[in-house]
């Protein structure tokens, strides 16, 4: 371990140390100063049912990001209706016994949840509690301080969220950030009426109205899951078109999907956000779809193209656009398939747009595309070795590729990444390659 990774590491301990103290620490404050009243742990139970169903199954994500009904709405309706202490309780005990009752979670980031959550519910009670109109349930003013303590559950979850996966896996703090940011969040909006009516109902009928809200979130559910279905059968239909196109020609065998691959690997590195991952995954698998309007002696011929042959395989990106831009799902895709071998010099094509006017997601599919031809064999060459590859990357940068996607890529290289991933893909081609699924700050806990 070198120098500058055992500071990283000792940054990484004291950081999540540091936290779980202070959570834990917040937490018995609390307890101390408003303990939770007998008469109300009946009503309690119901909540705390409602906000385990909320974090697992039901609460799984959507196609669409975020969750059917966040966990965070039960929290605030906590938060109102029995006080910060209750709610910061509930959130530690309710991630302490998914992280360490459920499979595959590690107990070092259940801790660390519990004290996160438990920190972040009640900072957002203080403020709750601190604010007016906090009492005003016969109003519509207490949304007011509601929606001051789902922002400052927000904040306190993220930044601490987002401060120890920088640490623990050498990332930027804001490069964790983007990754997560997407317009799909503003879902979470919907915590804070959701709370508002748990709220009211309670107040009104007692625990049992939760089980009317469960009935709402499975209708939700239910229409979220055709959704996804119908999406995945779109794209499924897309990537066997794909793999149709490459089965017969051996030289390109697997090749989109590498491509794939490889971008989402580097747009990962670079701070993409969910969103645009996925979308640069399916651009990476479909980006050569236009060749299928191509004959196969052009693209497998062995020699040198002719001019006039060169010019009808330049036709396979904007004949691969026009295709993927009637497909509504897809339609996202459409600029990186159209312009997946511009280059930053401007003598690329189809539009020979400059380096200003390519966006990233294209510049990164250029790249892997000459960095997956050049390590496969083709009729008129041998495979050239990872590093070979890497040099001429190198070479070419600024006038071929662009300069900054070859410089991510050259330190993923020296992370030895790209050699495994080489190794790994090479004839692991699935029929019908799926979508990336959901990297990093996708949920609001720490995951493996
Ligand atoms: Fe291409
Ligand atoms: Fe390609």
């Amino acid at each position: 371990m070198n120098h500058q990774h055992r500071r990283q590491s000792i940054r990484f301990h004291i950081s999540y140390w540091m936290i779980i103290l202070v959570g834990y620490g917040l937490l018995f404050y609390l307890l101390q100063s408003k303990p939770i009243e007998s008469h109300s742990l009946f009503s309690l139970s119901f909540f705390f049912a409602f906000l385990i169903i909320a974090d697992t199954r039901l609460g799984e994500s959507l196609a669409t990001g975020g969750r059917v009904m966040s966990s965070k709405c039960i929290v605030l309706s906590v938060i109102a209706l029995f006080g910060a202490p209750t709610a910061a309780l509930m959130e530690a005990v309710s991630a302490l016994v998914r992280g360490l009752l459920l499979p595959g979670k590690s107990p070092r980031k259940a801790i660390f949840n519990s004290a996160m959550l438990g920190t972040a519910a009640g900072a957002a009670g203080l403020v709750y509690e601190s604010l007016p109109w906090s009492n005003a349930f016969d109003s519509p003013l207490f949304i007011a301080p509601l929606a001051a303590a789902i922002v400052v559950h927000s904040l306190v979850n993220h930044v601490l969220l987002g401060a120890i996966i920088s640490l623990d896996e050498h990332m930027p703090f804001q490069r964790v950030y983007r990754r997560s940011i997407s317009w799909a969040r503003l879902r979470h909006l919907l915590d804070l009426p959701f709370a508002a009516m748990v709220v009211l109902l309670y107040q009104q009928a007692g625990a049992w109205t939760l089980v009317l809200f469960l009935f709402l979130v499975l209708a939700l559910y239910q229409s979220d899951r055709l959704y996804q279905r119908n999406r995945e059968a779109h794209i499924n239909s897309i990537a066997a078109l794909t793999t149709a196109l490459e089965a017969d020609e051996p030289y390109t065998h697997g090749h989109s999907y590498r491509v794939a691959k490889y971008a989402v690997r580097i747009g990962k590195a670079m701070g993409m956000s969910d969103r645009e991952l996925e979308t640069l995954e399916y651009g990476g698998l479909l980006h050569d779809i236009g060749k299928i309007a191509i004959t196969n002696e052009i693209i497998c011929k062995p020699g040198r193209l002719t001019d006039s042959e060169f010019e009808v395989i330049k036709s396979h990106s904007t004949i691969g656009a026009d295709i993927v831009e009637q497909i509504k799902f897809l339609s996202e895709t459409t600029e990186l398939v159209r312009h997946h071998h511009e280059r930053p010099d401007g003598r690329g094509y189809p539009h020979g747009l400059t380096v200003e006017e390519i966006s990233l997601g294209c510049a990164i599919l250029n790249v892997c595309d000459a960095f997956d031809a050049m390590t496969s064999d083709r009729p008129y060459r041998k495979a050239l070795t990872v590093e070979q590859a890497m040099e001429e990357l190198v070479r070419f940068q600024g006038t071929q590729f662009d300069d900054r996607v070859v410089a991510v890529m050259l330190q993923l290289y020296h992370q030895g990444e790209f050699d495994s991933m080489r190794e790994m893909l090479d004839g692991a081609v699935p029929m019908a390659p799926l979508a990336t699924p959901a990297l990093g700050v996708q949920e609001k806990s720490y995951v493996s």
